[in-house]
């Protein structure tokens, strides 16, 4: 299997900076991992372990402290952002909650369309959009919607439409599914399931639930404070935890994310 992200000895340090004193948060510490093409790769754990950091870290939306990440054998970690910027477009994130993350005075149609390769024409952008839209299942005649028109399961449509718009070749779900209703919920997993197939795509798949981790996952890293305790096929993972804490997050059905 290819290789398509190594991680080592990845550690983030944040420093909290308020008048006088100044504290250390140490979010990730000194975690080692894979990622292969085309897999899901799922991070699973309780509040504050580190995995939406983690997720941002990888691609260098926060920077690392210390530690390599390798894509596709090319050390990122150090890498200048004039040469990290064609990168840039490969690597996707997509957040829980969409309605923070779309501007409610745009709609849908140029949502997908803003952050496309600036050498498009308007028409070639235009189109692409649509054809994005039509994929993730926004119909066309609502295309020229705004995000309030749409429900909270649309509006996740969408930000994966426009997270699709830079033809990307990874994706960090960063529990895009929580704050939706279970059906919904089930129809967005499959609409990620589907998207991976059709488009080549590779997912850090990042969730507080088991059973959407059992759904979507290949592999799972479970973490706790900072560190990757255990790693392996889910299947594997949850049937036969080695790890203490996996065991007891697994016991205890693990503390569904509070939805606020
Ligand atoms: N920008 C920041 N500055 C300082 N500390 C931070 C920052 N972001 C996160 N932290 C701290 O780093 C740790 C890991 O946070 P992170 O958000 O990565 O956890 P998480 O596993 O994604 O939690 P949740 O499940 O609640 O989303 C926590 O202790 C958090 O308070
Ligand atoms: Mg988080």
């Amino acid at each position: 299997m290819e290789i398509l992200w190594k991680i080592e000895n990845l550690k983030k340090i944040y420093e909290v900076k308020s008048e006088f004193t100044k504290k250390k948060v140490v979010a990730i510490d000194g975690v080692s991992f894979e990622i292969y093409k085309g897999e899901t790769f799922g991070i699973i754990g309780e509040s504050g372990s580190g995995k939406t950091t983690l997720g941002k870290t990888i691609i260098r939306l926060i920077e690392p402290t210390e530690g390599k990440i390798f894509f596709r054998n090319t050390d990122i970690s150090e890498m200048k952002e004039t040469h990290l910027r064609p990168l840039r477009k490969k690597f996707q994130i997509i957040f829980q909650d969409p309605y923070k993350s779309l501007n409610p005075r745009i709609n849908a149609l140029r949502t997908v369309m803003e952050g496309m390769d600036e050498k498009l024409k308007m028409k070639e952008k235009r189109e692409k959009a649509e054809y994005l839209l039509s994929l993730v299942g926004i119909k066309k005649e609502r295309i020229n919607n705004f995000p309030h028109q749409f429900s909270g399961g649309e509006r996740q449509r969408i930000a994966i439409a426009r997270a699709l718009s830079t033809d990307p070749e990874f994706i960090v779900c960063d529990e895009p599914t929580s704050n939706l209703d279970l059906s919904i919920q089930a129809q967005i997993l499959n609409l990620f399931l589907e998207l991976r197939e059709k488009l080549n795509l590779t997912y850090l798949f990042i969730t507080h639930d088991i059973k959407v981790m059992k759904y979507i996952s290949d592999r799972v890293g479970v973490m706790y404070k900072g560190k990757i305790v255990e790693i392996g096929k889910t299947e594997k993972v949850i049937n036969s935890p080695s790890h203490p804490y996996t065991e007891k997050l697994i016991s205890s059905e693990l503390k569904i994310h509070q939805i606020p």
